[in-house]
């Protein structure tokens, strides 16, 4: 995955996996900061997403982070409620950062989800 001007390898995060691999989570934690790197699910609407999410909360506190932030796409209307709505606040626009990703990586598409141009990292974090 390219974000954030850095290729983040799935062979390299931590994460955890729901029950039988109907959902994935990974994350980093550098110093003081947690950051969500991917969050998948199979079977939607389950609770799955938010056992996850919890998950990281739990594992962030126990070492020591402040806070747990996550980049999503301007496209991903769906991820920045689910998000919000589990009190994570936006905290910055990262206007044309996918445009600058697919300078290096040509096939992240033009046009994302919801018929959106795909242009700008989305920041969200909540404090711990
Ligand atoms: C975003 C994503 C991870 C959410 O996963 P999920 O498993 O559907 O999440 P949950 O089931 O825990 O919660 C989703 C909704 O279902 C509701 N829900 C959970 N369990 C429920 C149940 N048993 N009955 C009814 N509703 C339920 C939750 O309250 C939540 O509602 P809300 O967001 O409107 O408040 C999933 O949609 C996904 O994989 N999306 C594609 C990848 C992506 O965009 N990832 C995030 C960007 S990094």
């Amino acid at each position: 995955m390219f974000v954030h001007n850095e290729i983040i390898r799935y062979d390299e995060v931590d994460g955890f996996v729901y029950d039988d691999w109907t959902g994935v989570v990974t994350f980093i934690i550098k110093g003081q900061e947690c950051e969500i790197t991917s969050l998948n699910s199979l079977l939607e609407g389950k609770g799955i997403g938010i056992a996850l999410i919890d998950e990281v909360l739990r594992e962030a506190k126990e070492m020591k982070c402040r806070r747990v932030f996550l980049i999503t796409s301007n496209d991903n209307l769906h991820a920045l409620g689910f998000y919000q709505r589990r009190g994570f606040e936006l905290v910055a626009v990262h206007r044309g950062a996918i445009n600058e990703s697919r300078k290096i990586k040509p096939t992240i598409p033009l046009i994302g989800e919801n018929n959106i141009p795909l242009r700008d990292e989305i920041e969200l974090e909540i404090l711990l």
